[in-house]
Formats: structure tokens, C-alpha cells, sequence
């Protein structure tokens, strides 16, 4: 795993978006896995201004989203389909029909994560998988316990994910209590793997996460055993790591 400090947000944000224009660059047609929460929107943020200066081409880029609340529709605003449309797709020359997520209003779990994981396959895998993690380590929405082996499924969130998301809801009544998500196994299939991590709130995780061992009860551990992580945290969220 490779490591790179970044001084704070802005840093971190300016060092992502440099990987992935990277990455677009490298291979135009390339696979992107994203991700939301509020850790990639600086990010977003960058390509979109290096997108809008003529430095970066999204024309022949696909993409496939990480996750999506079971339940809600496309158009709440609370939905990651709105989220990704708000903070990229609608600010870069994407073709729509290359954007992928998870079909939250698909009533049946078993074919929503069969018909994901076929859409993934179709495009040859995710070349770069972009991830944020919770305060309890979690990638995507696989929560603490969860399998390694899983792919595409439908979990029911932990209640501190509930909670840690409900800043965003009118109430916590509001907060959809599942979500479909790429299974771990999924997200290690990807051939490059970007995680970010701000703030000194998620230092403790950074440190177990790692630094500890490898469990399903801090699933993003699972990531150091992939062979091609790069690991992107600000000095805060780097504070709980010996150097
Ligand atoms: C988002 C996702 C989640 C978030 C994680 C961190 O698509 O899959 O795993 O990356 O909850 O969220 P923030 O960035 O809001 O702290």
C-alpha cells in the first residue's frame, strides 16, 4: 500500500483528483468505480475545474458507482444517482448512459446484485475504485462483520451509519434503512484501488484499519492485501499512525 500525506482537505482532494485524471489520461476509456459521502466532493470538485480549463476528457469513460440506498428514488435528492449527477455528471462531458449505480427501487436484492455485478463484468472491471470509509470501517456500506467474500447485495446499515448519515435527512426516521452495495470482494476485484480519509475523527480507524489486523469487523483491513492500494489522508487522519 502506498501512502501519501496530505496537508488537509484541500490537499487530499488536489492529490485524488491528480490519480484519477491520471488514470483517465493513462486510459480514456477507462473503468471508473466511484464513490460518495462527503469525502470525494473536493475531489469532484477538482476534476470539474481541470474538466472546465480543457485538462481533463470524461467523453469515453464509464463508470460504476459503489453503493445506493434501497428504497429511495432517483430523484431525492438524497439518492447517490442525484449525488453523483449534482457533483460530477452533470458538470463534465460524461455520456450518461456510461454511469452506473445501483438500482435502488429494484424490489428483488438477489437480481439487483446479480444484474450489477454482470453490468461490472461488461466493462471489463473497475480499472480504478475510488472509496471513503466510515468511522467504523467500512467500505461501501459493508459493515462491520460482513463477509469478504460477498459481492453485490442489499445490507441493513448499522445503526452509527444511520446515525453518522443523518445529517442529511430531514429526521433519522428519514434515513433509509438499507442499501444495495458492491460486496468486498467486489471492490478488491478492481485493479487499482484510491481510498481517502480526512479528519481527525476517522484517525482511530486509519490506525486499525492499516495498521491492525486484518478482520471482517474492520472491513476496509481487507485492503492491504490487495496488491495496488494507494492510500490518501490528510494529517489529521494520519495523526494515530507511528511513523
Ligand atoms: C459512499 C460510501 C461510504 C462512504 C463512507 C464515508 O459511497 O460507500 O462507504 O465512503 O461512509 O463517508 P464520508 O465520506 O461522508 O465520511
Amino acid at each position: 500500500m502506498r501512502i501519501y500525506e496530505a496537508k488537509d482537505y484541500k490537499d487530499m482532494s488536489r492529490k485524488a483528483a491528480n490519480i484519477i485524471s491520471a488514470q483517465v489520461i493513462m486510459k480514456p476509456d477507462c473503468t471508473l468505480g466511484l464513490a460518495t459521502g462527503s469525502t470525494p466532493i473536493g475531489t469532484y470538485e477538482q476534476l470539474v475545474d481541470w474538466y472546465n480549463k480543457g485538462d481533463i476528457d470524461f467523453s469515453e469513460i464509464h463508470t460504476a458507482n459503489l453503493d445506493e440506498y434501497r428504497g429511495i428514488e432517483r430523484t431525492n435528492e438524497q439518492s447517490y444517482y442525484y449525488f453523483m449527477n449534482h457533483h460530477l455528471f452533470s458538470k463534465v462531458n460524461i455520456d450518461k448512459n456510461n454511469t452506473n449505480i445501483p438500482d435502488g427501487m429494484n424490489p428483488d436484492a438477489i437480481a439487483e446484485g446479480k444484474r450489477y455485478e454482470e453490468v461490472i463484468r461488461s466493462l471489463g472491471g473497475v480499472d480504478l475504485q475510488l472509496l471513503g470509509m466510515g468511522h467504523n470501517g467500512h467500505i461501501g456500506f459493508n459493515e462491520p462483520g460482513t463477509e469478504f467474500a460477498k459481492e453485490t447485495h442489499c445490507v441493513d446499515l448499522a445503526e452509527s451509519t444511520i446515525e453518522a448519515n443523518k445529517r442529511f435527512f430531514a429526521s433519522i426516521d428519514e434515513v433509509p434503512r438499507q442499501a444495495y452495495t458492491m460486496g468486498i470482494r467486489t471492490i478488491m476485484q478492481a485493479k487499482k484501488i484510491l481510498i481517502l480519509v480526512s479528519g481527525e475523527e476517522k484517525a482511530d480507524i486509519v490506525a486499525k484499519a492499516f495498521f491492525g489486523p486484518i478482520t471482517p469487523e474492520v472491513p476496509a483491513s481487507i485492503l492491504q492485501m490487495h496488491n495496488d492500494v494507494i492510500l490518501v489522508a490528510d494529517a489529521a487522519a494520519l495523526s494515530k499512525v507511528s511513523k
